[in-house]
């Protein structure tokens, strides 16, 4: 196969940033995505349904003329979250879903939740009325290794809180692990994952490849190979609960290459590109739209977008740097190719 239509995939986990960056990263999405579920961890984070109505209208200024994409919010869950501010905002379509951050567990996290247990009544209602909860789910404390967080997280806190919450909407977001697949796996129809283009084609020892590479540094840190092979497989297995979801976040270079680097690998330049790549690798491109832009939809209760894109074969070159009014990013697979082109 050469070419393939399909229609328009959108990206379940994306970060945008705010201000310049905002300006210089959202055309690189909406060329490509027809909606995105947008992070709420700006600083300070987007916490009331005023913050993300406003948000919301910075990001749809910086969509391109002729692009159709829609910026799908979310709130930032806190110890002190209002289950009142986020029933009204989910039935006024400010809010999509809520983010929950274990506090401190990644970038801008300092105000995340510092004990899930406390907001059984938020999650309560937001089963009640339906609303989505995406989770990074990493466990934070310093005696755990880095490369157990995510299968620890999920036998301690996740296991535990939709046994307590069983109807409750969840995405475990940005999955690594293979303990990941086989959970969403054995759970019902209201759990379901994303997975990065990059979780799909990075192990650990490449970020260590020759040297450290910290353009390859996000959190959930990628995991060892049989890992990379379990979440790939789910991905490209055309399973009903595993989307698209790019997890893509820019981050200036000074940040990144730096005594103490941040995580975010900044992929959306060639988001649909790479994942293409992966499921013609696979031999799975069949599955494809399932995965992009049709698994997610289903699970968010929206329609599929109308347009269609085509994806040919052919060469997408990744450029070293972006010089960007935001700030100089180096893009993943920076000098690069790919070998799948979005056709006009
Ligand atoms: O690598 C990451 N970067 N993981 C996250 O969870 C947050 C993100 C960011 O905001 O930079
Ligand atoms: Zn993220």
């Amino acid at each position: 196969m050469d070419r393939l239509t399909i229609t328009r995939p959108d990206d379940w986990h994306l970060h945008v940033r705010d201000g310049a960056m905002l300006e210089s990263v959202v055309p690189y999405t909406a060329r490509q995505f027809g909606r995105a579920i947008i992070m709420p961890n700006l600083t300070p984070p987007v916490t009331s349904k005023a913050m993300a109505a406003s948000y919301r209208e910075r990001i749809m200024a910086a969509v391109p003329a002729g692009c159709d994409f829609t910026p799908l919010m979310t709130a930032y869950m806190t110890d002190g979250t209002d289950p009142d501010d986020l029933a009204a905002g989910h039935a006024e379509g400010i809010y999509t879903a809520v983010k929950l951050y274990p506090a401190n567990a990644t970038t801008n996290s300092a105000f995340g939740v510092t004990d899930v247990g406390r907001l059984d009544p938020v999650l309560s209602r937001m089963a009640e009325i339906g609303m989505p909860l995406l989770i990074h789910g990493e466990v934070t404390h310093g005696d755990v290794d880095i490369f157990d967080r995510e299968a620890v997280f999920i036998d301690t806190i996740l296991k535990p809180m939709i046994g307590r919450h069983p109807d409750l909407k969840v995405v475990l977001e940005h999955i690594t692990t293979e303990q990941a697949v086989e959970f969403v796996k054995s759970a019902g129809d209201n759990v379901a994952a994303t997975i990065t283009q990059h979780h799909m084609m990075i192990n650990r020892s490449d970020i260590f490849k020759g040297g450290i590479r910290p353009h390859l540094y996000c959190l959930p840190i990628a995991k060892r190979e049989q890992h990379r092979l379990a979440v790939r497989e789910a991905g490209v297995s055309g399973h009903k609960r595993f989307f698209l979801g790019t997890d893509s976040a820019p981050h200036p270079v000074h940040a990144k290459e730096s005594a103490c680097g941040c995580a975010g690998i900044f992929n959306a330049p060639t988001a649909i590109e790479a994942y293409a790549q992966v499921f013609d690798e696979e031999g799975k491109l069949d599955n494809l739209e399932a995965f992009a832009s049709l698994n997610g939809p289903a699970f968010y209760g929206l329609a599929p977008n109308q347009s269609k894109i085509t994806l040919e074969r052919g060469e997408t070159a990744i450029p070293e740097t972006l010089e960007l009014a935001g700030g100089t990013i180096i893009p993943f697979m920076a000098g690069q190719s790919l070998n799948w082109r979005l056709a006009d």
